[in-house]
């Protein structure tokens, strides 16, 4: 088993595995890794897409090959795969830091950017951006709800410049 992520990862970030994330066997919970991967993705394809209204539409088979335990650090990739019309596809992969192996590979991850009235919008993009310039700007112009979100991709950009994370190669 290779003992690091995959060369074209270009989104990525780490967690440390705390006690609220066991199970009973005392290893990680696969729901609160799902969770982070949903959170990691719906992060990056709002910087792809531009849009903070992005949202899980579908996320391909998955199977836990190895876990983690208290204390290990967990490593989660993603990649960009495809830019549909509305949608965005990524490759997720998710590696135990301490134990060099993989915890698990998601094929497909397709997220759907939406308009105002909760349809698909197209995005216009056709390949992965390196900086931050699709970054929703519009805050004024947003409802709460919509605030809230956008602030979170913020505080997802401050998590990464706290800890020294290189989310955006
Ligand atoms: C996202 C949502 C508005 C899309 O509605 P829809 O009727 O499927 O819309 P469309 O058929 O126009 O498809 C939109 C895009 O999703 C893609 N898509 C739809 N079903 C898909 C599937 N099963 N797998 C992969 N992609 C799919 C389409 O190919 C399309 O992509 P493209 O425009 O890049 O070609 C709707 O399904 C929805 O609201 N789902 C709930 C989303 C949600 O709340 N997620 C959080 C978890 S509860």
């Amino acid at each position: 088993m290779s003992d690091s992520m995959s060369a074209d990862v270009t989104f990525r970030s780490r967690r440390w595995v705390r006690p609220e994330d066991l199970n009973a066997h005392g290893t990680l919970f696969g729901g609160s890794l799902l969770r982070w991967i949903d959170e990691e993705a719906a992060i990056y394809a709002i910087i792809q897409l531009g849009n903070s209204r992005a949202v899980t539409k579908y996320i391909s088979e998955i199977d836990f090959v190895s876990s983690a335990r208290q204390g290990d650090l967990i490593e989660m990739g993603l990649r960009a795969t495809a830019f549909g019309r509305t949608s965005l596809t990524m490759r997720a992969e998710v590696r135990n830091m301490i134990t060099r192996e993989r915890i698990l590979t998601i094929e497909k991850i397709v997220f759907v950017g939406l308009d105002d009235h909760g349809q698909p919008i197209p995005h216009g993009y056709t390949d992965i951006t390196y900086e931050r310039d699709r970054l929703p700007h519009h805050h004024g112009l947003m409802r709460t709800e919509d605030r809230s979100t956008a602030d979170q991709v913020l505080a997802g950009s401050n998590r990464e410049a706290d800890t020294g994370c290189d989310h955006l190669q």
